[in-house]
């Protein structure tokens, strides 16, 4: 939820802060903003609207201090008014995240300092706090500022009468780029990526001071700490299109290298190793949207093969109960981003109680993984797509992994390493020959879609629905097949297309069934199996085959059509695929 980067250097700061912002869009795109430093002036650009109408209104600006944000609204609509960046007297600032207490600061300095404030926006507060405390000292004012707000922020704040920039971090991620003679600060590395690789990650409760030549981390009470200086694994070529006419296309295409990626290095040693596995006696995996739907799979997995009772919560209701969770307890995070609010809130709510906890994490040095301090990361690459895919099929594998930790039978082990490494050439052969694009073409314009599926393929079909509803903004439902006759079933006519995942194991005829009582009904059906036979032929409309695997891994590749079936008819009714209305790549708020 928004996207900040700012950059202080020798060179023209402007064109980097913009394309940066490019960058950053997926985080958020309803509306823009730059601010940069001339002499002891600040000027603020902002526009309604995508990056692009931000461009339009820059008219050979110059300055080697700017920051920029890119916007996910919370507080007031979209807007140029609400943009960032946010003024007071000399000050500007750009904010990621929410100030749960602005009302009452609003309030006090209306009304009692007279304070005139121009947006609906709960981050204006921050500019003129600083403005309020200043007497000459940028980064006391800035610190007293901290001392006042609540709430989840990451901050960057110029001052007119200072060549410095001073950020914050709190529950929003901030990661500094170090380049030669040039500093940058941003949500996350990739706008930054062409120009250095080396990064320092800020840790809750840090703040940096950037001067034209130094930088220094200090904590919010004002101590200098030291931090180390990480290098980024991942080059540019993996936050481009490289061809693909959207990030998702390429992204679902990169599935057959992001899953050995994720499983390659981890078969020995599955970066586990300070969980004492004797000691648990329950799994509890918590996550929200796509990353939900793949720990209920990995329910199916951990329970039929190693008896582990496992619970799966949506992050974002577990936190609000009273949950019953023992120190016996594993609780997992999982997440594309590592930043998702409810996510992390769950993580900080178990480690409270005292259980053991883990997170299967995409984004190295993002929130979750820091605060859960062990456990997978996906190695997926950058996702920027909006609509999560190939975060999906490598938290499925990552899942097997902490199944194979736990499991005792090295027979079964030993079965599931032979057949994982198939995987890659597997998922390789169904992207260069699938034929979806056809079948889209064919339902583009229903009204509605089921998915149904049973057993660990019931968690895919509601995937496969989250895909096409969050993209094409087609009505979209995912059910388990056999509770379709429960309900569902009164929305099947000619003009509603049902997908069925009916992979050759032991409850196959019973989805079958489940296809014979749509046909009967005259819904049209898309079948996506591993075998064709006569049954399939009878009743499906349109069939896709996927290759066989292990039971284990049927979900990928079910899934994989799935994805391509939403792309393609999002694409095709001209929907804005990467970059889906309402949506944010990064949930960092509740
Ligand atoms: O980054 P996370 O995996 O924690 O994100 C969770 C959801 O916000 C995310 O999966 C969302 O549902 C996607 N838009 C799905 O495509």
């Amino acid at each position: 939820m928004c996207g900040i980067i700012a950059y202080l250097g020798q060179k023209n700061g402007v064109p980097i802060v913009l394309k940066g912002l490019k960058r950053l869009e997926y985080r958020g795109y309803d509306s823009a903003g730059i601010a940069l430093k001339q002499e002891n002036n600040l000027k603020t650009i902002k526009a309604k609207g995508k990056i692009e109408q931000l461009k339009a209104l820059i008219n050979g600006e110059n300055s080697n201090i700017v920051i920029g944000h890119t916007r996910w609204a919370t507080h007031g609509e979209p807007n140029h008014i609400n943009a960032h960046p946010h003024t007071s007297e000399g000050i500007a600032i750009v904010h990621n995240g929410i100030i749960e207490n602005h009302a009452s600061l609003r309030k006090e300095l209306e009304h009692k300092y007279n304070y005139k404030f121009q947006s609906q926006t709960d981050s204006e507060v921050i500019a003129h706090l600083i403005d309020f405390f200043y007497d000459g000292d940028f980064e006391d004012a800035f610190r007293k500022m901290l001392t006042k707000i609540d709430g989840a922020f990451g901050i960057v704040a110029l001052h007119k009468n200072h060549n410095q920039m001073i950020c914050a971090r709190k529950g929003s991620p901030l990661v500094l780029g170090i380049g030669e003679n040039e500093t940058f600060v941003a949500s996350d590395p990739s706008p930054f990526l062409d120009h250095t690789k080396n990064v320092v990650y800020l840790d809750e409760k840090q703040m940096v001071i950037i001067n034209p030549d130094s930088y220094q981390i200090k904590d919010f009470n004002g101590y200098n700490l030291e931090k180390e200086v990480e290098k980024i694994s991942y080059g540019i070529e993996s936050i481009q299109k490289q061809g693909y006419k959207h990030f998702m296309l390429k992204e679902i295409n990169e599935q057959n290298e992001t899953i050995k990626n994720c499983f390659r290095g981890k078969i020995k040693d599955i970066e586990m190793v300070s969980i004492k596995k004797e000691n648990f006696q329950r799994i509890v995996l918590v996550a929200c949207g796509t990353s939900y739907y793949a720990a209920l799979v990995g329910k199916y997995i951990i329970e039929k093969t190693t008896h582990l009772p496992v619970l799966v919560e949506h992050a974002s209701e577990f936190r609000y109960r009273q949950p019953m969770l023992y120190p016996t307890d594993l609780v997992v995070a999982i997440s594309q981003s590592g930043e998702t609010a409810d996510t992390l809130e769950a993580i900080r709510l178990a480690k409270k109680i005292g259980c053991s906890t883990a997170g299967m994490v995409n984004v190295t040095g993002s929130s979750i993984a820091k605060e859960c301090g062990q456990g997978i990361y996906l190695h997926a690459g950058p996702e920027i797509g909006v609509a999560s895919t190939k975060a999906f099929t490598s938290q499925i594998i990552a899942l097997n992994m902490l199944n194979l930790y736990i499991n005792k039978d090295p027979y079964y082990k030993m079965k599931v390493i032979e057949e994982i490494k198939k995987l890659p050439d597997q998922i390789k052969s169904l992207l260069e020959n699938q034929n979806i694009k056809p079948i889209a073409e064919k339902y583009r314009n229903a009204k509605y879609f089921l998915f149904m599926a049973r057993d660990i393929n019931y968690p895919v079909a509601m995937e496969g629905a989250l895909k096409l509803k969050e993209i094409s903004y087609i009505p979209a439902e995912g059910y388990p097949a056999g509770e379709m006759k429960h309900g569902p079933i009164a929305l099947i006519d000619s003009e509603v297309p049902s997908v069925f995942i009916v992979t050759k194991d032991s409850i196959f005829p019973k989805v079958i069934s489940n296809m014979e009582e749509v046909k009967s009904r005259k819904g049209k059906i898309i079948c996506i199996c591993d075998e064709i036979n006569e049954e399939i032929q009878r009743l499906a409309d349109d069939i896709i085959v996927v290759p066989q695997v292990k039971w284990e891994f049927t979900p990928i590749v079910n899934v994989i059509p799935m994805q391509l079936i939403a792309y393609h008819i999002a694409d095709m009714n001209g929907k804005n695929v990467d970059q889906p209305k309402n949506l944010a790549k990064s949930c960092t708020v509740e």
